[in-house]
Order: C-alpha cells, then sequence, then structure tokens
C-alpha cells in the first residue's frame, strides 16, 4: 500500500528547533507566497545575499513557450562565483575551516583547510591553468579523486571564467573521451590515482587511454594523489604539483555576466547519449547558496557533510557551491559507507562533529542491513538534522535513519530535486514542517509544482491526487539549456507538456497537499542513486559482437532502489552460456563504467514488439518485476508469444 496523510505517522519539528531556524513555519508561509506573488522582486532580493561586481536591475526574464524557451536571471548582473565562495570571506574567516577533507584510509591523516588556505590554492590552481592557456570560456574536464584539488579546480575554473565539466571517477575511458569530446575541452584536469575503499583506480592511464580518442592539442594535468605510477607524454601532460609550487598565490577573479555558463555536467536521460546540462553563474549561485543555508539549516559553527562525489550535481551544490558561498565549514569524503566496516560513516561523524549530514538512501539502505552496532558504537551527539537525496526512501529506511542514527531527535530532509534544477526543490524545512517518512513534502521557495494528468496535460487541482510532476514557472537555479543542442532542450523539457517545466518523475499528492516522489515514469532508472538511460546500457550491449539487439529496464532491488535487467538478443548461430553472460558484464562496465554493470542478463530469442517494430517495455518492466500477472493489453504484438517465452525463462524469480 502507498503510505499516504492518513497512515502515515507525522514528525513535528520540536519548538526548540523552530525557534532556531532560519525559516519557523509562519515564515515559511510568508516567503513562500511571496515568492510565487512576484517572483522578481523575491528573488532580486535574495540575489543581495552575494556580493556583485554589477548588481542586478533585471531580474527575470524567462519563457516556457516550446520554440522559444529561453531562462534568463539577475541578466544585468556580473559577478564572480570564486569570489563569492572565498574571497568575500577572507576578512572575517581567513582563519576559519572552509574544507576538512578525510581521506579514504582512516589511517591517514585528515586536512583541515582555511579560506585563507582555500584562496591561496585556488589562485595557483588558476595561474596552473591559465600557464596553460586556459581562458574565459574555454572548457575544462575535471576527472578527480574526492580530493581539495576537485574543489580547486572547479573554483580556479570559475575565478578564470573557464567552464568545468566534472566526470566522475567512476567512469570508463570511454565515457571520459565522450565527454572531452562532446565539450571540445581544453584540458583534463586528473590524478594518477582514486584510491576508493581500499582499492585504487588507475585515472591517469584512463586518461590516457580516453585521450587517444581526442584531438591532440587536449591537455594533460596531473595531480598527485597516491604516487602511483604513471606513463608520462612529454608536451601534453603536466604536472600539477611542480606547477603550483611556482605559480603565484593570486589571481585576479574574472568579471562574468549572471549568464555566463558556469558548468556542464553530463546527465542521462531516456534517449540518446548523456546530454550537457549547463548552469549559470548568477541564478545557480543565488539558488544553491539559499537552499543550502534553509534546508539545512546551516549556523555558524556547524560542521556541514555530504556525502556525495563532486561528481553528481549533489557535489557541486551541497559540497562545493552552495556551502562555501555561505562561508560554510564543509567535510569531504574520499572513502565508501562500508569500508574499513560499516562503522565508517559514523566514525567521520564522531572524529569531526559533524551537524548536518546529507546522503543517498541506497547508502543507508546498505549500512540498515549491517545491523545497529556500527552506529550505536559510535557518538552521534553532535548530530542535528539529517538529509537524503537521489531516489525515493522506504519508510522503513526512513525510521531507521531517524531511530537509529538521529536518536529520534534529528528531522530529516528529504531533498527533490534534479541535476537540471541546480538545487532542492522539493523539501520539508527542519524549523517549519512536520516531515512524513518517505514524502519531499513541501517546495522550496519560487517553486510551483504541478500534478499534471498524463494523458491529457492538464493540471489536476484536487487532493489527493497522483500524476507526472511537472513546474510551473521557472527558479534560479534551472539549467539553461543542454550544451551546443538547445532545441534537444525544449524537446526533452518542454515539449511533452506544453508550457511547463516536465521532471521525468511521476508523484502523488495526499490530502493534506503534501508531495510524494513515486520515481520515473520514463526510461530513466536509478540504480543506487546513480542515474543513467537505459537507452545507454542498451546501445553498450548492441556494441558487442555478439549481441544482436538488446532491450534494458530497471527491477526492484533491495539495496540498489532499481536493478539493471537486460534482455538480450544474440547474433544467429551464437549460443548462450554463462561465460558470455561474464563477458557481456565486463563489456558493458568498461564501456559505461562498474555502475552500469547489469544485474541479470535474460537470454532473449524475441523481443515484444509492435507492428511498427517498436520495443514494448512496459512489458519487459512487468516481467523484470515478476508481475506478468499485470501485462496489460499485448494484442498490438507482432508476434505476442515472445512474452510466454520471456516469462517461462525470466530470471529473478521468487
Ligand atoms: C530522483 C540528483 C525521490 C528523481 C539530485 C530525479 C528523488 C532524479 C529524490 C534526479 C528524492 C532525486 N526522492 N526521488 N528525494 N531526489 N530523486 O539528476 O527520480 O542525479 O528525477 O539528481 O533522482 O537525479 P539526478
Amino acid at each position: 500500500m502507498t503510505p499516504n496523510s492518513e497512515t502515515a505517522k507525522t514528525y513535528p519539528p520540536s519548538a526548540e528547533l523552530a525557534s532556531k531556524a532560519h525559516v519557523d513555519a509562519a515564515k515559511y508561509d510568508a516567503m513562500y507566497a511571496a515568492s510565487v506573488a512576484d517572483p522578481a522582486a523575491f528573488w532580486g532580493q535574495q540575489a543581495e545575499r552575494l556580493d556583485w561586481i554589477k548588481a542586478p536591475t533585471e531580474i527575470k526574464n524567462t519563457d516556457f513557450t516550446l520554440g522559444q524557451v529561453s531562462i534568463e536571471w539577475f541578466r544585468d548582473g556580473t559577478l564572480n562565483v570564486a569570489a563569492n565562495c572565498i574571497d568575500r570571506h577572507l576578512e572575517t574567516r581567513g582563519q576559519q575551516t572552509a574544507i576538512i577533507w578525510e581521506p579514504d584510509d582512516p589511517s591517514e591523516p585528515a586536512q583541515s583547510i582555511s579560506y585563507a588556505d582555500l584562496h591561496r590554492r585556488t589562485c595557483r590552481m588558476a595561474n596552473v591553468l591559465e600557464s596553460m592557456g586556459v581562458r574565459k570560456g574555454d572548457r575544462v574536464i575535471i576527472y578527480l579523486p574526492m580530493i581539495p584539488e576537485a574543489a580547486y579546480a572547479m573554483l580556479a575554473c570559475a575565478r578564470i571564467g573557464a567552464v568545468h565539466s566534472i566526470v566522475f571517477a567512476g567512469f570508463s575511458p570511454d565515457a571520459l573521451a565522450a565527454r572531452v569530446n562532446g565539450c571540445d575541452a581544453k584540458v583534463v584536469i586528473t590524478a594518477d590515482e582514486a584510491p576508493r575503499g581500499g582499492r585504487k583506480t588507475p585515472l591517469k592511464s584512463n586518461a590516457d587511454k580516453a585521450l587517444l580518442h581526442c584531438k591532440d592539442s587536449v591537455k594533460c594535468l596531473v595531480v598527485k594523489r597516491t604516487g602511483g605510477q604513471t606513463t608520462w607524454t612529454e608536451g601534453r601532460d603536466f604536472d600539477y604539483n611542480e606547477m603550483a609550487l611556482e605559480a603565484d598565490d593570486y589571481c585576479r577573479p574574472v568579471e562574468m555576466k549572471a549568464e555566463d555558463p558556469l558548468f556542464i555536467l553530463y546527465t542521462s536521460g531516456s534517449t540518446g547519449q548523456p546530454k550537457g546540462v549547463v548552469h549559470t553563474t548568477g541564478g545557480y549561485l543565488v539558488y544553491a547558496a539559499l537552499t543550502h543555508e534553509v534546508t539545512f539549516d546551516y549556523h555558524d559553527g556547524d560542521v556541514y557533510w555530504c556525502s556525495a562525489d563532486v561528481g553528481w550535481v549533489t557535489g557541486h551544490s551541497y559540497i562545493v557551491y552552495g556551502p562555501l558561498a555561505n562561508g560554510a565549514t564543509t567535510l569531504m569524503f574520499e572513502g565508501v559507507p562500508t569500508w574499513p566496516d560499516a562503522s565508517r560513516f559514523w566514525q567521520v561523524c564522531e572524529k569531526h562533529k559533524v551537524t548536518q549530514f546529507y546522503t543517498a538512501p541506497t547508502a543507508i539502505r546498505a549500512l540498515m542491513g549491517q545491523g545497529n552496532d556500527f552506529v550505536t558504537k559510535c557518538d552521534l551527539s553532535s548530530l542535528r538534522l539529517l538529509g537524503t537525496v537521489g531516489e525515493p526512501i522506504n519508510p522503513e529506511v526512513w525510521n531507521w535513519y531517524n531511530d537509529v542514527v538521529g536518536g529520534g531527535r534529528c528531522p530529516i530532509v528529504d531533498t527533490w530535486w534534479q541535476t537540471e534544477t541546480g538545487g532542492h526543490m522539493m523539501t520539508p524545512l527542519p524549523g517549519a514542517h512536520a516531515t512524513k517518512p518517505g514524502a519531499a513534502m513541501k517546495p522550496f521557495f519560487g517553486v510551483q509544482p504541478v500534478v499534471l494528468d498524463p494523458q491529457s496535460g492538464e493540471e489536476i487541482h484536487d487532493s489527493p491526487t497522483e500524476g507526472v510532476l511537472a513546474i510551473k514557472d521557472s527558479w534560479p537555479g534551472q539549467m539553461r539549456t543542454v550544451w551546443g543542442d538547445h532545441e534537444r532542450f525544449e524537446k526533452t523539457y518542454f515539449s511533452d507538456y506544453k508550457g511547463y517545466y516536465f521532471s521525468g518523475d511521476g508523484c502523488r499528492r495526499d490530502a493534506d497537499g503534501d508531495y510524494w516522489i513515486t520515481g520515473r515514469v520514463d526510461d530513466v532508472i536509478n540504480v543506487s542513486g546513480h542515474r543513467m538511460g537505459t537507452a545507454e546500457v542498451e546501445s553498450a550491449l548492441v556494441a558487442h559482437e555478439k549481441v544482436a539487439e538488446a532491450a534494458v529496464v530497471g527491477y526492484p532491488h533491495e539495496i540498489k532502489g532499481q536493478g539493471i535487467y537486460c534482455y538480450v538478443t544474440l547474433m544467429s548461430g551464437i549460443e548462450p552460456d554463462e561465460e558470455l553472460r561474464k563477458e557481456l558484464r565486463t563489456w558493458v562496465r568498461t564501456e559505461i563504467g562498474p555502475i552500469a554493470s547489469p544485474d541479470l542478463i535474460q537470454w532473449a530469442p524475441g523481443l515484444p514488439k509492435t507492428r511498427s517494430g517498436k520495443i514494448m517495455r512496459r512489458i519487459l518492466r512487468k516481467i523484470a518485476e515478476n508481475d506478468y500477472g499485470a501485462l496489460g493489453d499485448t494484442s498490438t504484438l507482432a508476434d505476442p508469444s515472445v512474452v510466454d517465452d520471456l516469462i517461462e525463462n525470466r530470471m529473478n524469480r521468487g
């Protein structure tokens, strides 16, 4: 049964928390009403939280009309993101810790990087990049472990006006090459090796392989992390550690227009290859900073930790840009939750006296399975707030997080948002809203969610209701375009439901008007919080010489949320066996990366297709879910008998 307001227990904020919070219930109501009544007035005022070189006077110029979609915020304002995240704090917070870095191996010392250190190191990195020929508007790929240099690199790009694009260190050389070429990057910043969970990924040698498929002019800047041996290509490879020693401690921040791109982040959609989501300078930073402060109720002296990787949008907005714009202390963790053992997260919380902790449901599920002792043996009394992001959280998992990790005293913010939205879109606010296990609850300021009937596209005003989730008007953190393909941007987000931004998610609104995200309604799957298009896995599979055709769907997986279920039709004459299954698994890992590794591969002599040749994924999804009693209408299939065969031989029996 899906939970609703009648069955779900609610957890109101304590009076003490509400009285100290930035936003209590009355303030939320007033601010939310103001933000939708007059967005320009509201956001014009919020923009004052940043230091502008030229303050904006034109606040909102946005249009969701298909064919002329255009999104601009603060367009006549100018500023520099790095100056906002570092320089303006120097006078009051120079000696305050900006970044706490906790390495993969707990026996290696942690680092404390003050705002003054951050300034020096970012400036040096910026000067190194300039000396390599990087100029305003150029693209730089960052392919680094979770080390402080990743933050320096992001901020250094922002300082000189270069556009960064981070590629998650778990991605393969092929995926890296596609992104270098996709945005025509001038430089790739990488490290010798990335330690994670006691193992090392050879990043530099991955980059070497990727660069074989890129223009000869692309340069590679190499940060030393482990000292592991790397091969060196004279003239192409540059030694960061050596160059940083020589580089000047100061680099002037470049004046950027609010709508100049800040970064590109590749993300998966339901069709084709990943697209380059473009975020710009002014609106993004206003939105990341405000949401960070309000959602996490960040106050001076707090130690805030988001356990995401900077390779994902969560790391961009809530490890680096939001917290640093607010002058916060942000923790950066190189490791994984389960190594050396399942106590690692909680030991880090204890060691650094973390006050706000933000992670993904998949991590919580994995840790919950290890038992409570790993948590309860640590002193977690510093924790004041918990957060989750990335996928729907099951109520049992929410309860465990609340009771065992939070000791029943920490509000949980279940934040719904996307790479495309730049920051939180729906979340309870800790001092304002009662929470319900599994609900994203309320829209953030300026966000106008609507539930649409999936068929008619009409807005449904009554509650309770269920439908697809769209947003009615723009907010400053919204993506502006797909890099190099504005038409794809319009088609992906504005063509299914005219006049709205379509999220790709389904949702319910309960009788109280609170929102529950039910998951993707398109061909995007969410595996351990990592988002991927089934089309990407399919094209990797069919690139194998023995595969004729493949269809990929998600199925419920206890730890990962969704697992990857592949139906594979082999070339004629090829006999399926276990060896080939293994080979295909390894193949997909090398084509995309370990996160895309198929969980189940079913040999499919035929796939269910309509007479026009379209694969009916609805049916494949049902079979993968073991829900073959509810296949629905199969009469439009060209050959209905293939379905019987697939059911007969389905993989996850039980
Ligand atoms: C899902 C991650 C339920 C959703 C910030 C969305 C969630 C996709 C939640 C975006 C949540 C994210 N509850 N589902 N709190 N947060 N999602 O771009 O399906 O990696 O569309 O951004 O994750 O994933 P992305």
